[in-house]
């Protein structure tokens, strides 16, 4: 069986910088206690109306065709990891598929909704495509436009602060050259804490059959003046309830303890150790998991690429563009063992290795 690789990369944020002072005249908050806590100092956000997640993940998707040497026409499969996509149905492969000009082709679109793991999700999905020889030229984006739906009151803030926008993209393609390419994938979850890191509303668990005053009704058909509030009521409204929500503390505890488990099972399974890594690409949740991953992997500060600070957490974007931003830096050269790692909602969390 051949070895994918990837081709080529390219990441889009957008211009507009959000400051942790921006967000202290909305919320209270203070750059102190964000920089202090997360790490973070700015965060980008698209504009509204004109950039989605579909225009974002387009933008790195040219970039990581040009330096993969294809034309967008050759794309034979897309792969979109994302939870803010651009309508809740259809997905945003298909979307993106339209944004690319490229629907003559017909080539088949999957979203997927892994959160924080995303695109290790997809470059695994992607990877298996490849390696069968099913398809040469799949297109892995992780794209995000959290602004859109984020509680800029003080309620949101242990949320809020932490996210941005952004957009990355990979090219995957089978590889002649045995020291070459992604050597494994490790994909994992657990479902039992599901709503710990979650965006619950709308969604089919329990919005319907509820009337105006969000009072709810057990038998299949909702009263006559239900009409319209089929997935969100007015109580979920006013209650702030169609936000993310994160027990922040709990997340942190079981990420630093599965980022280092996940990137030590990749590890075995090549036969390399954590020394043999020459840059690690985590997930951007939190510098200070980051810092506690590096400190656990006995790996030196340039062997980490952490860019949280000025991008905040994009989510299914982060690991693409930390991952661009590395390379774009020559920070990651022909030869080099990438690890790439993520670990969030679901919870859901997998890691990568790349020979380059
Ligand atoms: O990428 C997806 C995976 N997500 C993660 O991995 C996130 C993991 N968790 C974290 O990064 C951290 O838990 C957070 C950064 C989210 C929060 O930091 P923390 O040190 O765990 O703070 P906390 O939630 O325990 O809150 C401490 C205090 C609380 O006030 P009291 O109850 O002590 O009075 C919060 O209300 O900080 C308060 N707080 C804030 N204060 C100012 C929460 N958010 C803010 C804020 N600004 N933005």
């Amino acid at each position: 069986m051949k070895r994918s690789k990837i081709a080529g990369i390219g990441y889009y944020v957008p211009e507009n910088v959000v400051t942790n002072d921006d967000l202290s005249k909305v919320m209270e908050t203070s750059d102190e206690w964000i920089q202090e806590r997360t790490g973070i100092q700015q965060r980008r956000y698209g504009r509204k109306h004109e950039e989605t997640t579909t225009t974002m993940g387009a933008q790195a998707a040219r970039i990581a065709c040009e330096r993969a040497g294809i034309s967008p026409e050759d794309i034979d499969f897309i792969v979109f990891a994302t939870l803010s996509p651009d309508y809740y149905f259809p997905g945003c492969g298909v979307l993106l598929q339209r944004e690319l000009g490229i629907t003559k082709r017909e080539a088949g679109a999957l979203d997927i909704r892994n959160q924080c793991s995303g695109f290790i999700y997809a470059l695994s999905i992607a990877d298996q495509f490849v390696k069968t020889g099913m398809y040469k030229n799949v297109l892995v984006v992780g794209a995000e436009m959290h602004s859109m739906g984020l509680d800029f009151s003080t309620r949101g803030r242990n949320v809020t602060v932490i996210f941005g926008d952004g957009a990355g993209a990979a090219i995957i393609q089978p590889t002649d050259d045995s020291e070459q390419g992604i050597l494994t994938t490790k994909l994992h979850s657990d479902g039992t804490y599901a709503e710990k890191l979650a965006f619950i509303n709308p969604g089919a668990h329990g919005g319907y059959h509820a009337n105006k005053a969000g009072e709810t009704y057990d038998f299949g058909f909702p009263p006559k003046d239900t009409y319209g509030e089929i997935f969100i009521t007015q109580k979920m409204m006013d209650d702030g309830q169609y936000y993310p929500n994160m027990e922040g503390q709990f997340v942190f505890k079981l990420a630093v303890q599965k980022f280092p488990e996940v990137i030590h099972e990749a590890l075995k399974d090549a036969g390399l150790q954590a020394s043999d890594i020459s840059m690690l690409i985590p997930h951007q949740a939190n510098l200070r998991i980051s810092q506690f991953v590096q400190k656990q992997l006995g790996l030196s500060d340039d062997k980490v690429w952490n860019n949280i600070q000025r991008f905040g957490n994009t989510t299914a974007a982060s690991v693409p563009i930390a991952l661009c931003e590395a390379w774009e830096a020559g920070k990651i050269k022909k030869g080099d063992l990438v690890c790439l790692a993520a670990f969030g909602s679901g919870f859901t969390w997998g890691s990568a290795l790349i020979r380059w």
